[in-house]
């Protein structure tokens, strides 16, 4: 009845793929914690907490609310987290299994090594994603804008030297016309290339995928910034562009006979839930 279509890049990228491997391996006989949602998919996470995976927040490590004890484990998620709380369980005596993103770190560190350098740091990203409070932490006075109009707000000094840095997970395009902004204007700064590489291979295959098909399907979960994005790109380029968590939100309204329908996950997607959608798409019906 219908045509299937994947992008060519989509799903777990390697980040999510090891963070989720490890928490399903490791053999303790204490708890074994996830601090915070290990991935973005709430699919993962419950079948992480079926096997006796306990979510902690870092609200509750930072005020001492949580139940660690020492010889606990604790998974850091591939978002990576902020240095008080690295501090804290440090402290505890836990066993930390830190598998932050090689991207995450990488950023961290370059965002230590040019504020060292006396370098002002601007990163471009939301303040309140996990991954951005994580890598800001690291450093002492971190401007973040969150798009091109706060860019444009901010006030450079020629005296001063910056270095630009950017979530993992933004949008390549923007990114590079804003950072072309602000080299126009000002000679002393420095880009930095922190978006992740699956991210940006993602993105280029929706942005192919989306003009090829009649409608375009997204899955991810719903705090997934990767997955938002993925979503806004394919919108741009194809109305008919709809954002799913599961099977459940498919909504056969959305389709006409012979429809050709593009299908992309965000990184923390596991393909069993695409698989499930494409079976239920190629059985026309939902019989969930
Ligand atoms: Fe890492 Fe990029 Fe995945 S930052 S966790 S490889 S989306």
């Amino acid at each position: 009845n219908y045509i299937l279509k994947r992008a060519e890049k989509m799903g777990f990228c390697f980040g999510v793929k090891e963070a989720v491997e490890l928490a399903e391996t490791i053999k303790s006989d204490q708890k074994v914690y996830m601090l915070g949602m290990l991935v973005h998919n709430e699919q993962v996470i419950e079948q992480l907490k079926s096997k006796g995976l306990i979510v902690v927040t870092e609200e509750e490590v930072l005020e001492g609310r949580d139940e660690i004890r020492e010889g606990d484990s604790v998974i850091i998620r591939a978002h990576g987290t902020i240095k008080k709380i690295y501090e804290i369980l440090n402290q505890k005596n836990v066993r930390m299994y830190d598998v932050a993103c090689i991207f995450v770190k990488r950023s961290r560190e370059e965002l230590m090594n040019h504020e060292k350098d006396g370098y002002k740091i601007i990163f471009v990203g939301d303040e309140f994603h996990p991954e951005v409070r994580g890598i800001i932490s690291f450093g002492y006075d971190v401007k973040v804008v969150k798009d091109f109009d706060e860019l444009k707000k901010l006030e450079f000094k020629e005296s001063e030297k910056y270095y630009i840095l950017a979530q993992t997970t933004l949008n390549k395009n923007l990114y590079k016309e804003m950072t072309k902004y602000i080299e126009n204007r000002y000679e002393n700064c420095k880009v930095g290339n922190t978006i992740c590489g699956a991210t940006y291979e993602r993105q280029k295959a929706v942005e192919k995928l989306s003009a090829e098909v009649d409608v375009m399907l997204i899955i991810g979960g719903k705090h997934s910034s990767n997955t938002k994005k993925l979503y806004n790109i394919s919108k741009e380029i194809n109305e008919k562009s709809y954002l799913i968590q599961t099977y459940k939100d498919l909504d056969f309204k959305w389709f006409e006979k012979g429809n050709k329908i593009g299908i992309t996950a965000g990184a923390s997607t596991p393909d069993e839930i695409v698989e499930k959608i494409e079976s239920i798409l190629l059985g026309g019906r939902c019989n969930g």
